[in-house]
């Protein structure tokens, strides 16, 4: 079954992969979901290659496995369920500890909007889950059932800077002290529109409750450092995000990994030292083409680096 979905700066990914004849690279494919950019990358690589595919959404992962059944037969393929946060780990437990070539291309898959029972959009009144992967972590209906009203507009503020967010998280206490529980995403919506009128505000609290459920912010922080440490050296890492939170991660993690010292001291006490060039000093947009034949590549961004 062929699944609708436009990979995004597929040509930009795709030319930036280096693959020598003369050794076994170790592709990192930290996002695969239906693995369209994941074809199109194992088709430059040797018989003796390993491509390692990650996705903590076990469900896209089976998606995947089907739409990559019969490509490239010959280079080993290790499917991943896991979050990308356990990279360092999940590959030392199949004895990797150095890899050639890692890429991500963040952002939920449009699966987790469209179908109800991915649990992350307001339009069905499912439970209040939002997990990519439901075996850890807690739904976001705990974080909206029992984190205090300074944390609750910590995470709406932090997460989308929403000019309500302090009103919706005293309007969730207020609801709470009644011995109200939510439960629904329709629940917290209903609240929501009472509170506010401001249409884009349900999608920016939402969002923001996806990002702490997930963790995705410090997770995504990790996952490239221990990615950067993975790298051998004259290898590269490319990531492409979509909304500015991600964005601001991933070019101070590579900014910060690309020098040699990171404190502030006259003298330096960190003893960081420098991993990584940076390959783009600005970030690779979609061209006027693809952003035309695909509108939702308008939000991507591409950054890239290459390990001293
Ligand atoms: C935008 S899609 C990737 C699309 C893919 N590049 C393609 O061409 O088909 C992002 C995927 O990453 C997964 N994902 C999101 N955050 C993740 C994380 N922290 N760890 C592992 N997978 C994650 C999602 O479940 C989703 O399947």
């Amino acid at each position: 079954m062929e699944w609708l979905h436009i990979p995004v700066l597929l040509e930009e990914l795709v030319s930036s992969v280096k693959i020598e004849k003369n050794k076994q690279n170790i592709i990192v494919d930290c996002t695969l979901w239906l693995g369209w950019h994941a074809k199109k990358v194992i088709e430059k690589m040797n018989p003796s290659d390993i491509f390692i595919w990650f996705d903590a959404d076990i469900r896209n992962l089976k998606l995947a496995k089907e739409n990559l059944k019969w490509i490239n037969e010959k280079v080993k393929k290790i499917f991943i369920n896991s979050n990308f946060v356990n990279l360092k780990q999940e590959l030392e437990k199949i004895n990797i500890n150095e890899i050639t070539w890692i890429y991500y291309d963040l952002w939920i898959s449009s699966l987790h909007i469209d179908e109800p029972e991915r649990w992350f959009s307001f339009r069905f009144d499912w439970p209040l889950d939002m997990r990519f992967d439901t075996s850890i972590w807690f739904p976001a209906s705990h974080i909206v059932n029992t984190y205090k009203e300074i944390e609750l507009t910590k995470v709406f503020r932090d997460y989308w800077e929403d000019s309500a967010s302090k009103k919706i998280a005293l309007k969730i206490i207020e609801k709470r002290k009644t011995w109200f529980r939510f439960k629904t995403t329709k629940e917290l919506a209903d609240l929501i529109d009472e509170t506010t009128k401001f249409p884009k505000t349900k999608t920016r609290i939402f969002q923001a409750l996806r990002i702490e459920t997930n963790k995705e912010i410090e997770n995504l922080e990790k996952s490239l450092k221990d990615a950067i440490d993975l790298l051998q050296t004259a290898w590269t890492i490319f990531v492409i995000s979509f909304h500015s939170l991600e964005d601001r991660v991933v070019k101070n993690t590579l900014r910060n990994e690309s020098r040699d010292c990171i404190c502030s001291d006259i003298i330096c006490t960190c003893k960081h030292t420098k991993q990584i060039q940076i390959l783009t000093k600005k970030p690779i947009l979609p061209s006027k083409k693809e952003e035309s034949l695909n509108p939702r590549s308008r939000s991507a961004k591409a950054r890239s680096a290459i390990k001293c």
